[in-house]
């Protein structure tokens, strides 16, 4: 299988490879491209690969069979749809193709049975809302959502490459904790802070990740009705999400009944006692659910602790599941590789 990567140099491109290499993908050949030509740029199965710079003619000539992006929307809006039409499969971590409703948005632990047999594009959805689908999925399967709520606790690798330099970068400043420092991929200090905005305002007041949260939860949960509310902030934490989840079922229901259900759910770790943080769970590929309660004197009002990490689980495996799941749907004339979960 060809395989090209556009945006191989950066935070999500090199989980794809690692993850590529893990479960054990057939890749044939590696083809890796980000904004501008290295030679020997990235590292594949222990050979340097050499990076070029993107374009729909560069990758179309090269055949891949496949192409991962995990670059920007602007690149996505750009090239994706040609080098489907050339035939290869499009798997896209940027927002361009997400709320489409020409393209199903794909978790899959989630709505595997969306993919339809001639879908060319798959879109991955908002690292956020996938650890939050991933938790919800089996209680709306099992019970029913009336309506969900969150407030996130996001890592600074959310922001890419220059997320991570940011927080380096005021770590080791000595005016740590001081003035915002200029160019920095955040909208307040991060440093010893939370910044309760992630991305710009619409007229409401949400943030374009608030508002990603919103609509991309509704249409992986395939409930376009479901009421769903964010609000999301920017933590020092360098890998991996949490989210504090405050959930309506549409039945009354029981801890038993919700730990029983957790404890069946694909994707899931169930935490009956005690706490899991971003540390416990980075490098990992499932959701940890933790803190499961009632809201006082009821049974359909319900709050929980969830976890996950967005580089792996919220972008680049499940961009590879996806892969995967389409594999083993008989898409491409190739072994599977490791089981898909
Ligand atoms: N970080 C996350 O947790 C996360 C989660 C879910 C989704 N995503 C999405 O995944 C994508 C990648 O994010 P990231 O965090 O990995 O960003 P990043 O660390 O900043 O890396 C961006 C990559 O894209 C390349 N690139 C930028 N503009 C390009 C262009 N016009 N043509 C080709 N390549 C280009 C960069 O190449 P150079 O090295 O040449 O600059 C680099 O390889 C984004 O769409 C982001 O929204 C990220």
């Amino acid at each position: 299988m060809r395989i090209a990567l556009v945006g191989a140099t950066g935070v999500v491109g090199q989980t794809i490879l690692a993850i590529l290499e893990e479960r054990r993908i057939p890749v044939d050949t590696l083809l890796a491209y980000a904004s501008r030509d290295r030679e020997a740029g990235i590292v594949f199965r222990g050979a340097p690969v050499a990076v070029y710079a993107a374009s729909t003619e560069r990758i179309r000539a090269d055949r891949p069979d496949v192409v991962f992006f995990a670059s920007s929307d602007d690149a996505s809006q750009e090239m994706a749809e040609a080098l489907a039409a050339s035939g290869a499969i499009v798997i896209d971590n940027s927002s361009t193709f997400r709320l489409d409703p020409r393209v199903p948005l794909v978790v899959p632990e989630v709505n595997p049975d969306a993919i339809g047999p001639a879908d060319r594009i798959f879109p991955v959805a908002n690292c956020t809302a996938i650890v939050l689908c991933v938790a919800l999925a089996p209680i709306e399967r099992a019970i029913g959502l009336a309506a969900v709520r969150v407030a996130t606790y996001q890592a600074v690798s959310g922001a890419g490459r220059a997320g991570l330099e940011a927080l380096a970068n005021e770590e080791r400043s000595p005016r740590a904790g001081g003035p915002m420092p200029a160019g920095s991929a955040f909208a307040a200090p991060i440093f010893r802070n939370v910044v309760p905005q992630i991305g710009s305002y619409d007229g409401d007041g949400d943030t374009g990740e608030e508002q990603k949260v919103i609509a991309e939860t509704r249409k992986m949960l395939g409930r376009p009705d479901l009421h769903v509310a964010a609000t999301t902030v920017r933590v020092p934490v360098r890998q991996a999400h949490s989210e504090a989840v405050f959930f309506e079922t549409k039945r009354a229901t029981t801890r038993d009944e919700l730990a029983a259900i957790f404890s069946a759910a694909a994707g899931v770790v169930f935490h009956p006692r005690g706490i899991v943080t971003p540390l416990d769970v980075e490098g990992t590929d499932l959701v940890h659910i933790a803190r499961v309660r009632p809201e006082p004197d009821s049974r359909t009002y319900w709050q929980m602790w969830i976890v996950g990490d967005q580089l792996r689980k919220g972008a680049a495996t499940n961009a590879v599941q996806i892969l995967q799941t389409l594999i083993e749907q008989g898409r491409f004339p190739v072994a599977t590789g490791a089981p898909l979960r």
